[in-house]
């Protein structure tokens, strides 16, 4: 496949992370392209996928990963399969050998992303924002206190990205970590700098004081947009994502 002939593309890159923007419109041939791509289990689940918008952005998405991940692992298309993780977090398996490759993946209205990362412990997450929703009384079931408080003194257009920004700096966070609904999201809140506006700050779940993660907002026009990243013995840093032109 030609970069011309893709439906992803570079989104945001910085050292050894990269993070793709997938095109999740409706287009016959690239829904026919990414079906061949998946193998027999994700074709079953494509087939029980009832909703026509969930069942393209699965397979978009998946067949987009499924080629970026062949390239960063050296392996064929039939040689790559997933593993799931407790709360469903997918793997990569090569061979038949399970591999610490980070990646992660989210999708929501028209756009996926992709991130890559040197080793697990990425989540990433995109919100299409829909102006059209009851953000206080959503946020007063998933926010913490002090998130809480910001939103009920924001109003109008602010309120809604406050919302959406929100929301995806802590899925991104629930990501990384790969514990899905089994963690209350309003049990921990974003960084303190990051709720008055900075755009990346460390942060540490209350119950994982241990635990190091960099989180950054990557919200654009199009949607709000967040990556967070485990940060190991080896990765002490993260280097903020840079845009990417053209
Ligand atoms: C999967 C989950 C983590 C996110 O779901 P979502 O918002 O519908 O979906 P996204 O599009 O962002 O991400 C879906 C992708 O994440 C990946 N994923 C699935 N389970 C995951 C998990 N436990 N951890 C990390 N990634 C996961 C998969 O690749 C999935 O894509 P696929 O189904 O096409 O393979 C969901 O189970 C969940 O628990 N969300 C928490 C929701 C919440 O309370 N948010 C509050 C924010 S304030």
């Amino acid at each position: 496949m030609t970069a011309g002939d893709a439906w992803w593309s570079p989104w945001r890159t910085a050292e050894g992370s990269l993070i793709l923007h997938v095109d999740l419109r409706a287009d016959r041939e690239h829904e026919e392209r990414a079906f061949e791509l998946l193998d027999e289990v994700e074709r079953a689940r494509w087939n029980r996928f009832v909703v026509e918008g969930a069942r393209r952005r699965f397979a978009l998405c998946r067949a987009a990963l499924r080629v970026n991940l062949c390239e960063r692992l050296g392996c064929s298309n039939e040689e790559l399969s997933f593993g799931y993780l407790e709360h469903g977090k997918p793997f990569a398996i090569v061979d038949g050998v399970p591999s610490d490759a980070g990646f992660n993946v989210s999708h929501s209205g028209r756009h996926g992303l992709i991130g890559f990362a040197r080793q697990d412990g990425l989540g990433v997450d995109l919100e299409v924002r829909d102006p059209l929703r009851d953000f206080d009384g959503i946020g007063g079931r998933v926010y913490g206190p002090l998130e809480r408080r910001a939103l009920s003194s924001a109003t109008g257009g602010e309120k809604a990205a406050l919302f959406y920004r929100l929301w995806s700096l802590k899925e991104a966070l629930i990501k990384a970590l790969g514990t899905g609904f089994s963690l209350n999201p309003a049990r921990f809140e974003v960084p303190l700098a990051m709720l008055e506006g900075e755009q990346s700050a460390m942060f540490r779940f209350p119950h994982l004081p241990s635990d190091q993660f960099w989180l950054e907002d990557l919200g654009e026009t199009r949607f709000a947009a967040a990556r967070a990243c485990r940060l190991g013995e080896e990765i002490e840093q993260v280097a903020p994502l840079g845009a990417l032109r053209g």
